[in-house]
């Protein structure tokens, strides 16, 4: 695997408060690289310090083998940042935005009007280039401050929450555009509290908790570690607690808990459902609806939330 970004033990402190606790990862080139965790967990500090906004307390990160503190021009020369508040100038039409972002990078004049074309393209931005920035919709506002991030080529696209906000179509339509980037050879690391997004768009995903790596593979993977089945199971009258707390609810059965549907279990094995099913109906339960699902990333997620958090 070709690494593009190598994170070495990194710690970030705060006074006595440790945002980032030794955090080590590869990230190999090309990947659509997934950082979850709840607020507060370090994800938009690791970006920081990926981006060279924030220095590391210990620790050292790189990207294309360049030192993100000791050659931070070389390292934003190859890196596009697409932070959560827009970076581009209202008053400024889109392309004299492109503009002004290319010139910033020292991009050649010729090379910002082609790479515009191109860019405006792909972001289904070519019919507002010369609106000005200020009267564009939410989403399309959301595909220029990307836009603005492209126009340098950069080998690598960091984006902090970047479909907060935008309707089911225009965040599906942000996707597209992460994955056109992303097929252009354009290694994506993106974070985000939706568990779907991170399930369709992410090759690789972290789940990260108060400065710590708690899990860390392809999606599918994660989702095997919790089990085969997620098992929804409501019934009559519905007393779930004497249920899960009967000293013969198998133990390979992992309790999701109660919810409003009802008793939420995950099983390692399919054969237990059986097992579980007779304990409802000696615990004088009518069972009304049974859902089965492979895990989501989101059940993933709960059940890091539970083994690691409490
Ligand atoms: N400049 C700062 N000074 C003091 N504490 C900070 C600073 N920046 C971040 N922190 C703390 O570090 C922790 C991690 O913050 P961070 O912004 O990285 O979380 P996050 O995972 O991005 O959360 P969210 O999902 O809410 O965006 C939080 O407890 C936060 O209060
Ligand atoms: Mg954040």
């Amino acid at each position: 695997m070709e690494k593009i970004i190598e994170i070495k033990k990194i710690s970030r402190t705060f006074g006595e408060f440790k945002a980032l606790n030794d955090v080590s990862l590869d990230i190999e080139k090309g990947t659509i690289f997934g950082l979850l965790g709840p607020n507060g967990a370090g994800k938009s500090t690791l970006i920081k310090v990926l981006s060279c906004q924030m220095r590391p307390t210990t620790g050292s990160a790189f990207i294309s083998g360049l030192d993100v503190v000791s050659d931070k021009k070389d390292v934003l020369s190859i890196i596009g940042v697409v932070p959560q508040e827009n970076s581009f100038y209202d008053e400024l039409t889109v392309t004299e935005n492109l503009r002004y972002f290319g010139s910033l990078y020292g991009v050649a004049v010729i090379d910002i009007k082609k790479r515009s074309h191109r860019i405006l393209d792909m972001l289904r931005l070519t019919e507002k280039s010369s609106s000005r920035a200020s009267t564009l919709s939410g989403g399309m506002k959301t595909r220029l401050n990307i836009a603005c991030a492209l126009i340098h080529k950069p080998e690598v696209l960091i984006l902090d929450e970047p479909s907060v906000g935008l309707d089911p179509v225009s965040r599906r339509a942000l996707w597209d555009t992460i994955r056109e980037v992303n097929r252009e050879g354009t290694t994506i690391l993106i974070t985000t509290h939706y568990m779907e997004e991170a399930d369709l768009l992410c090759s690789r995903i972290l789940i990260m908790h108060r400065g710590n790596i708690i899990v860390e593979g392809e999606p599918e993977e994660l989702k095997g570690l919790i089990g085969e089945r997620v098992i929804q199971i409501t019934s009559t009258p519905g007393n779930y607690r004497s249920i899960i707390d009967r000293p013969d609810f198998p133990d390979s059965v992992s309790s999701g808990g109660i919810n409003e549907k009802g008793l939420k279990i995950t099983l390692k094995d399919e054969q237990a459902l059986q097992q579980v099913i007779n304990i409802f109906e000696s615990s004088g339960e009518t069972i009304i609806n049974v859902e089965s699902n492979r895990p989501s990333l989101e059940d993933v997620f709960i059940h890091f939330a539970k083994e690691e958090w409490h």
